[in-house]
């Protein structure tokens, strides 16, 4: 059954989270605000996601599971809101021709550069997710970035086309409605998203955050939870939250 996205485009704003934060109680579900000019951009860890006006994609999704046949969503299984958003930016991109891979938990990478940047922050209410607010940040049509960023990439840089954002958008919303459903097919989910995993089952250095150390080790599995599970070579396994681990690239 396709989904009825509401996409609404804004001027300015500070970040399209913020936007669906403020205006939540009068947005229906599968609202999304997409910003032409994002000027105070959120990322993960606390950084700042930087966007030309204009030129690429920056925005948010209202998901309300348990709403209008979205499936329920477990507060313990609620890194599958990732696992389907990924997903869906590999499928836009692949319907461009652009062979992306997920770097856990939630960025889209071609080689080891960076094309797509999420911000997932979901609201509970007991044992469920109420809300999940969906920032997506795809580099679509900029081709120079900002050198304090270590390795960005977009679709133009990759395939030397310029692509309508708004036809991208619609395009994009459809594809994630076909992955929603995937929120209560957990196998399916769970098979999909490690079938693409960035390095997985190879070795390669990461820092261990809780301390400090440098390790080589191999990806071997995201657990239910959203746990990054490390092989580390010296015969343990461990699993990592995001907080815990970093890419060594
Ligand atoms: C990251 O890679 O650090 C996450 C970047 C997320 C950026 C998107 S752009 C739309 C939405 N609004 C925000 O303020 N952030 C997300």
């Amino acid at each position: 059954m396709p989904y009825a996205f509401q996409i609404k485009w804004l001027d300015e704003v500070d970040s399209t989270n913020n936007e669906i934060y403020r205006q939540i109680d009068s947005l229906d579900n599968l609202s999304v605000l997409s910003a032409w000019d994002q000027f105070a951009g959120r990322g993960q860890r606390g950084n700042k996601w930087s966007a030309l006006p204009g030129e690429n994609l920056t925005f948010s999704i209202l998901l309300r599971p348990g709403m209008d046949v979205v499936p329920e969503v477990q507060v313990l299984d609620q890194f599958r809101v990732s696992e389907i958003s990924t997903l869906a930016v590999k499928d836009l991109l692949s319907a461009h021709g652009i062979d992306s891979k997920v770097k856990w938990p939630n960025d889209i990478y071609v080689g080891n550069k960076k094309i797509c940047g999420m911000l997932i922050e979901n609201s509970l209410r007991g044992k469920e997710v109420s809300s999940s607010i969906i920032g997506i940040g795809i580099n679509v049509n900029q081709t120079v970035f900002d050198p304090s960023l270590v390795n960005p990439t977009s679709m133009k840089k990759l395939s030397g086309e310029s692509f309508p954002t708004e036809d991208l958008l619609e395009e994009f919303c459809s594809l994630f409605g076909n992955r929603i459903p995937l929120l209560s097919e957990y196998a399916t989910l769970k098979e999909e998203y490690l079938s693409d995993l960035y390095r997985k089952d190879e070795i390669h250095p990461y820092r261990n955050l809780r301390t400090g150390e440098i390790f080589r080790g191999r990806i071997i599995d995201v657990d239910g939870t959203g746990l990054l599970v490390v092989d580390t070579l010296d015969g343990r396994v461990d699993k990592f939250s995001f907080k815990e681990i970093g890419y060594i690239i």
